[in-house]
């Protein structure tokens, strides 16, 4: 009957949607997890380590998984530890790939081989327990799979059972398998400040890439997030492993192949600098490694993700409303903020439709350039004399919601918090204590530092009518010293502070329902699914500079949901010298979370015209962005032209939006050919300005899909957008 089922459910996708089942076989000891869009499979060997099966497209039938197997050495430098998958391999015996765990123990025994121990399975959840064959140090793994998408969450929680302490050398989250097939591509993110989250492709070949953030916070070089695919997949078509690790902290992936044809991936807490001890009946926790499979390429994987994202890891799932259209006033007015000269850019910004007004840093001590204030959290006077109040009042008398820019974790050395609390930062006494952007990091590990900041921040949401906080963070970690506490204890800096960092927003979230946070540091240097839990959304990079930003919003777009994309329209030249005309730079921006981050003193009122009328028609679509399913039709990577379609979840609207970069030789932009349309619909199309070659106004899915629609993009920087809706 239960397989009855699984077959009929992996027929008829549809009507299973949120299907998944958790299979044991108690005999052979081999675990199926199955949902419509993938299966993943693991068994106990020979000898009792729990191998890796399988992962891959859905399979229905248990007993064709054949049960693990103990290799056979192929010689004295290849044991057969080293060939078979190990799930989760301690470091022990002769294993010399990346192990998921590793310890040593306080007479200095640092062997560890993890055999199977125990099973659980309850709902969508399987928690497999390993211990060491000699110790008590036990491992549970956490696997919890998500019908609607097929990912499966993995993480683990070490426990140390014995009578002396052990410390924690290594402490990955999950090891992933690819099947033995060889000519694997690896994708990933990668860039700097203002240019982040870029998409690199490169073949995968014997040895390790290691992707990592050693700088405290999830890093705006690498992010943790990967792709990987037999050489072949393209964004709608070949198969696609992917997964994307929830850390903001120092996080690390490793992608390994080894002599053996295993491609291996490995992820979790960074080993740099890493130690963690674990007194008698102590235990540590992983971070989630979320991993899926898609057989319909990149595009469908980044689908997949934001799904996830959206229906399961941030803090309002599907009920979370659309983000609204904001405006920020930072790159308007820099730190020269002031009630008066707010208010006018409020009157202003209602006026074009914005629904969140933000004031940006400078509102607070003495704030007036970077050089001070971080740390004081009160308004200052000489802006605000009436306080916040006064500017949140007209605000909210505007109708729009009110937003603020907060940097809890850092002082600068100026400032009446690190006068009273110079031990508060994270410093190695008697060392240099490194300044960046003149400021230093509190150390958010102690849990008074954490209970002060708690309170700051609570007092701010509870004095005021503050709907949504900018939360920042500007600078990398430097001397991460913890004197306060044993120096064997010091490292776990590291992890404490993002802990507790979480446990902050979750308190506040908690107590101020309806209160949102935007993930921000300097841009997008915390973007990813740990702090996701907690946010609403990811300031995606300080580069605005329209042109710049589809490259970006690409790379961003492969690992996180444009719902979770701000993307502000500001003014030009921007960051590179580059002028973009206003409609592009909306067009551009309405592909996320749209923003206004532009002096709006400065604007005509030809730009306000224009404003107006893409702010209108950006509500009339953001349903679709930002809850509806994203195509990437044509890169900015290889063509001349960008284009980026967005299907409603049910169907009935889509949008196209296309950039033309730079026409050549008089010629066309590429025809357009949509996806996820319904062959057998007819649609209606609505351009925005009449920029379609092709005059039929109504038109089969079939015909979109098949023909395209060619385009009338000319000159630089030229660009559209394209409505369609389902009549048939
Ligand atoms: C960072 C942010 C910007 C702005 C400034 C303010 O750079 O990314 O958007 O908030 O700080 O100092």
């Amino acid at each position: 009957m239960r397989r009855f089922a699984i077959l009929f459910c992996l027929v008829f996708t549809m009507a299973c949607s949120t299907f998944a089942q958790i299979q044991f076989d108690a005999a052979r000891k081999v675990w199926l997890i199955t949902t419509p869009h993938s299966s993943y499979a693991m068994g106990v060997g020979p000898s009792g380590e729990l191998q890796h099966l399988y992962w891959g497209g859905p399979l229905w039938r248990i007993e064709d998984v054949p049960a693990a197997q103990q290799r056979q050495d192929i010689s004295s430098f290849d044991p057969h530890q080293m060939i078979e998958n190990e799930e989760y391999p301690g470091w022990g015996g002769p294993r010399y790939y990346e192990t998921a765990l590793k310890i040593t123990r306080a007479d200095g025994d640092r062997d560890l081989v993890l055999h199977y121990a125990d099973q659980h399975v309850e709902g969508d959840e399987l928690e497999i327990t390993l211990k060491d064959i000699h110790d008590d140090i036990q491992v549970t793994l956490h696997y919890r799979v998500y019908p609607e998408t097929g990912i499966i969450s993995r993480s683990s929680t070490i426990r140390n059972g014995t009578q002396q302490k052990i410390t924690v050398n290594s402490a990955q989250s999950a090891t992933w398998y690819m099947p033995r097939v060889g000519g694997y591509r690896l994708s990933y993110l990668s860039g700097r400040w203002a240019a982040e989250s870029l998409l690199n492709l490169e073949p995968i070949q014997e040895g390790m890439k290691v992707l990592e953030s050693r700088t405290g916070h999830t890093g705006h070089n690498l992010n943790p997030w990967f792709a990987i695919d037999p050489g072949n997949a393209a964004e709608e078509h070949g198969r696609v492993w992917f997964g994307a690790l929830a850390w903001s902290g120092n996080w690390r992936i490793t992608v390994e192949q080894t002599p053996y044809q295993q491609v291996r991936v490995t992820g979790g807490f960074n080993t740099f600098d890493f130690a963690y001890v674990l007194k008698p009946g102590e235990s540590l926790e992983t971070p989630a490694f979320y991993g899926g499979y898609s057989d319909h390429g990149f595009g469908e994987a980044s689908r997949l993700l934001d799904r996830l994202e959206l229906a399961d890891i941030e803090p309002h799932g599907l009920k979370a409303r659309p983000r609204p259209v904001l405006y920020n006033s930072w790159e308007a007015t820099e730190f020269n903020v002031s009630e008066a000269g707010q208010k006018t850019l409020a009157d202003k910004a209602s006026k074009l439709g914005v629904e969140m007004f933000v004031v940006d840093d400078g509102w607070f001590g003495k704030r007036n350039n970077d050089h001070a204030g971080l740390g004081d959290w009160v308004v200052n006077p000489q802006k605000f004399p009436n306080g916040l109040n006064g500017l949140i009042q007209y605000v909210n008398g505007l109708g729009m919601d009110f937003g603020l820019w907060v940097e809890p974790e850092m002082v600068n050395p100026d400032s009446d918090l690190y006068r009273a609390h110079p031990d508060w930062v994270m410093n190695f006494p008697g060392r240099p204590r490194s300044e960046l952007r003149n400021q230093l990091v509190l150390n958010f590990a102690r849990d008074d530092v954490k209970d002060y900041i708690f309170q700051v921040l609570d007092k701010l949401a509870t004095d005021y009518n503050i709907r949504y906080f900018k939360w920042d963070m500007n600078r990398t970690f430097a001397e991460p010293g913890w004197p306060e506490v044993a120096p064997d204890e010091q490292p776990e800096l590291w992890v404490k502070y993002v802990r507790n960092l979480y446990d902050i927003m979750a308190r506040l979230r908690a107590k101020h329902p309806k209160l949102e946070i935007e993930s921000c540091s300097g841009g997008g240097g915390r973007v990813d699914l740990g702090i996701l839990r907690y946010v609403d959304e990811f300031w995606t990079s300080d580069n605005t500079e329209a042109f710049d930003r589809l490259r970006i919003q690409e790379g961003f777009s492969q690992a996180y949901a444009p719902k979770l994309m701000s993307a502000w329209v500001t003014d030009v030249p921007n960051m590179n010298g580059r002028s973009t005309p206003l409609e592009f730079r909306f067009l551009v921006a309405m592909q996320g979370a749209l923003g206004i981050g532009a002096n709006l003193n400065k604007w005509t009122e030809e730009d306000a015209q224009l404003a107006t009328k893409m702010i209108a028609l950006y509500k009339r679509i953001r349903e679709t962005v930002q809850f509806g399913n994203l195509y990437r039709l044509l890169s900015p990577r290889t063509n001349d032209t960008t284009a980026n379609e967005y299907v409603s979840q049910d169907g009935k609207e889509a949008v196209l939006f296309a950039f033309r970069h730079s026409q050549e030789y008089s010629t066309l932009p590429p025809v357009i050919y949509f996806e996820g349309l319904n062959a057998h619909a007819v649609y209606r199309l609505e351009s925005i300005d009449g920029k379609i070659l092709n005059k039929e106004s109504e038109v089969s899915g079939a015909y979109l899909m098949q023909s395209g629609l060619q385009l009338a993009l000319k000159g630089d920087f030229d660009s559209t957008a394209v409505l369609l809706h389902r009549i048939q």
